[in-house]
């Protein structure tokens, strides 16, 4: 069946996408305003772009009333810490996503801990394995009022335990437990289930 994207309402093209397009990791967004006030959400249109410079993306819809915080925040600071949401943390990343008044820092509202950045100004959340901490290279904003952010990540945190080999940067990435978000209302996978395919032989690892 064809679904021309021409003419159809904005719901329906997001259901369309937000249903297929599976599992979406999940950026832990951390920002402060311009008062230093901290602020967190997460965001699953999210994904890494490239390594060189080290890219990531997300995107983030405007409410009725304006920009959420964590776009505003990002526009007016420039910097922003993305941390991955393992399976034990999926409630209280799901307790940040509540649209609360500007200034709430939804950290603390979760029960979380914020441990100081290195590079940046926005803490880190301190109970998730891994932080990456970003500075914008470029926004897009939409005519919708959606915001599209290209960070670079200057520094990355990764709990002791999912590294293996600290030189040859070998992350046990099962143990990370990472979720993804899925379709619907609130449905979620675990990156419990996997198969390993090695690649065809001749094709080298940027090919
Ligand atoms: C798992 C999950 C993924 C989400 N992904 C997005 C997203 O990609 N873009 C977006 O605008 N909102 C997304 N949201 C909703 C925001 O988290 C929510 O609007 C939040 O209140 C924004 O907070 P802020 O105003 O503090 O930035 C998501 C919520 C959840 C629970």
């Amino acid at each position: 069946m064809l679904f021309d994207f021409d003419g159809l309402p904005r719901e329906k093209r997001a259901k369309l996408l937000l249903s297929t397009v599976v599992p979406r990791p999940i950026a832990w967004v951390v920002t402060r305003d311009e008062a230093g006030r901290v602020n967190a959400a997460p965001f699953s249109f999210f994904n890494v772009m490239g390594s060189n410079p080290p890219t990531l993306a997300l995107g983030i819809a405007r409410r009725p009333a304006g920009l959420k915080d964590t776009a505003a925040n990002i526009k007016a600071t420039g910097e922003f810490v993305v941390n991955l949401v393992p399976h034990r943390l999926a409630e209280a990343m799901n307790l940040t996503s509540f649209d609360a008044e500007s200034g709430v820092d939804e950290i603390a509202a979760a029960g979380l801990t914020a441990q100081p950045s290195h590079r940046v100004a926005p803490p880190r959340i301190g109970e998730s394995p891994v932080a990456m901490e970003c500075k914008v290279m470029t926004l897009i904003e939409q005519e919708s009022g959606h915001t599209i952010v290209l960070g670079e990540v200057l520094a990355m945190h990764l709990a002791e335990e999912a590294v293996m080999d600290v030189e040859r940067c070998y992350i046990d990435t099962p143990a990370l437990d990472l979720i993804g978000r899925m379709h619907g209302g609130g449905w979620y996978s675990r990156t419990t289930e996997r198969f390993d395919m090695p690649r065809p032989a001749g094709i080298n690892r940027y090919g």
